[in-house]
């Protein structure tokens, strides 16, 4: 059976109140691994597809490795890094200051009803649907922050996901309580609820990067 690759070892029974696991925990080595994995990814999507890239967004960034890493590399690029825990942006914000990177913003929104007006050339979000209400409503509203001939790549719960995570529950109370949402189905996606919502067919992300599809951590890319 796959892992659930973007995990993070909560032990703390508060862990879903993203604010107070900040403040109590740094961003677990799994988590800054991964994100750094997400940041060659996008490298290597950005090179294969020729992409322009002038502004990414990254929506639910939490401590931003993903964004940091690729803001150092590409530094004409204009990140930005939203999430609806002011404790991550305010530490976000105090690193980037320290590192020099006036290429990397943060703001607060909140999924689903972003307030966000401008558009970019890629809007991505990782390990954040998992704890949206109304997930269907998300992805609108992160594709209409695409630019046309940009980009949206997302992670989301489906059904095998589900079943991964009950399992992993039933040894673990903190997974109980943290994927709380995913546990009860209230929201789960699936490829053809996508192309329903957004009106274009999703592609896998994981094959358009070269790795091979997952079933448990499904990703998607769709182009506008
Ligand atoms: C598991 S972390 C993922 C962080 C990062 N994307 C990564 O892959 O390492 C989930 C993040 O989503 C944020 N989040 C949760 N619900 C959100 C919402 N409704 N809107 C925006 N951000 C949200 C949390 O504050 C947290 O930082």
């Amino acid at each position: 059976m796959e892992p659930l690759q973007y995990s993070v070892n909560c032990v703390e029974s508060d862990c879903w109140d993203w604010d107070s696991y900040y403040e109590k925990h740094p961003p677990p080595r799994n988590q800054v691994q991964s994100g750094k994995r997400v940041a060659r990814r996008i490298e290597r999507f950005i090179e294969s597809k020729g992409l322009t890239a002038n502004s990414i967004a990254d929506v639910g960034c939490g401590p931003a490795t993903t964004i940091f890493d690729l803001a150092r590399r590409m530094p004409r690029c204009d990140f930005r890094g939203y999430d609806s825990s002011r404790t991550i942006l305010r530490m976000n914000r105090q690193k980037a200051e320290k590192l020099g990177l006036d290429n990397l913003h943060f703001h607060f929104t909140k999924l689903p009803a972003m307030a966000v007006r401008r558009r970019f050339s890629i809007v991505m979000c990782i390990a954040t649907l998992h704890y949206v209400e109304d997930p269907r409503r998300a992805i609108r509203r992160l594709y209409s922050m695409v630019e046309p001939g940009g980009c949206l790549v997302f992670n989301y719960p489906n059904r095998a996901h589900r079943a991964a995570v009950i399992r992993e529950a039933e040894h673990d109370p903190v997974v109980t309580r943290r994927f709380e949402l995913v546990i009860r189905g209230g929201n789960l996606l699936s490829y053809s609820g996508i192309e329903r919502k957004l009106g274009r067919r999703p592609r896998s992300f994981w094959l358009a990067v070269g790795e091979p599809a997952s079933r448990v951590n499904p990703c998607v890319v769709i182009a506008k």
